[in-house]
């Protein structure tokens, strides 16, 4: 019965709001936009800084209120959780509504980071202070979001969490890394773009 959960993970993480936004505000396809991405990045390269805030706390909303409300209604076992939200980042990363193809799983992962552990927040909040951190000093949020989910991961460890949400954390980072295989490329070959305008 338990398992209902992570049918509701992948159909909320599944809502692909960054393309809706674009497509309902502006009547565009963000997919064809910037670096193709629905993620709240690109929204921002598409419509500005406000709507990439907006699209960033819907993701992290759609991937953390489903295992939080699991937790609310009494689900403790920490693999359950952590499959219900790992369901939430395949959903935004490969939606039902845009064919599969879809986001690279930033910020729904800490959606679902900051709900996992509720008496430990702190990965996920450090992580989030981490990606902060990394892309003011190097202005690449492909960067920022690789090195932060990697430390969120490691931070759960060192927090010694319920080794479900560890290995969780690890294998979303691990997830996105795939997902911006694209970024990384750009990155080695000196042409992915910076916030704020320009190349490395
Ligand atoms: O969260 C995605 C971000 O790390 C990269 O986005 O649009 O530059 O590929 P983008």
């Amino acid at each position: 019965m338990d398992l209902i959960w992570l049918v509701l993970g992948y159909l909320a993480g599944s809502c692909p709001t960054g393309y809706l936004a674009a497509k309902l505000v502006r009547g565009e396809d963000i997919r064809r936009h910037g670096s193709g991405n629905i993620g709240a990045t690109n929204v921002g390269r598409l419509m500005g800084k406000p709507w990439a805030i907006a699209v960033a706390i819907l993701d992290m909303a759609k991937g953390g209120l489903v295992v939080g409300a699991a937790w609310a209604i009494g689900v403790r076992d920490p693999w359950i959780l952590s499959l219900a939200g790992a369901a939430g980042v395949l959903g935004h990363n490969y939606p039902l509504w845009l064919g599969f193809k879809g986001g690279k799983g930033v910020a729904t992962t800490f959606g679902v980071l900051f709900f996992l552990d509720w008496f430990n927040p702190w990965p996920a909040l450090l992580g989030g202070a981490i990606w902060y951190g990394v892309m003011k000093a190097t202005r690449y949020v492909s960067v920022a979001s690789l090195v932060s989910l990697f430390s969120a991961a490691g931070l759960f460890f060192l927090f010694r969490a319920p080794a479900p949400y560890g290995i969780t954390a690890l294998a979303l980072a691990l997830l996105s890394t795939w997902r911006h295989r694209a970024n990384l490329a750009r990155l080695a070959a000196g042409t992915e773009s910076r916030v704020g305008g320009g190349r490395s």
